[in-house]
């Protein structure tokens, strides 16, 4: 489905959902992800309904993940960094949620 334009310059080495992926130094994490061949990037915690990124720059939520340990993260606004942990399925229901 996504491809790279060019090829990788400068990697940086990360893990995706417990897979070693190399990306380029400026990808965003949201880049990297689609780019390992992954499309939904968490479940809703109400329908669990499959959710990728939208918009790409901030906005929908809709690329939220676990980077290093911490839930919630807009992957579309990260960037990658060496040793970088990422974990599809980020999102994290609200206190008191399920
Ligand atoms: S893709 Fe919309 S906030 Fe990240």
């Amino acid at each position: 489905m996504f491809q790279r334009l060019r090829d990788i310059r400068q990697p940086v080495r990360l893990t995706i959902d417990g897979e070693a992926v190399t990306a380029d130094a400026g990808d965003s994490v949201m880049a990297a992800i689609l780019a390992s061949g992954i499309a939904s990037f968490r479940r809703t915690p109400q329908s669990g309904a499959e959710r990728g990124p939208y918009c790409g720059m901030g906005v929908c939520f809709d690329c939220l993940v676990t980077i290093d340990g911490r839930g919630n993260r807009q992957a579309c606004l990260a960037v990658v960094r060496e040793g970088m942990v990422v974990e599809s399925g980020g999102a994290r229901p609200a206190i008191g949620g399920p």
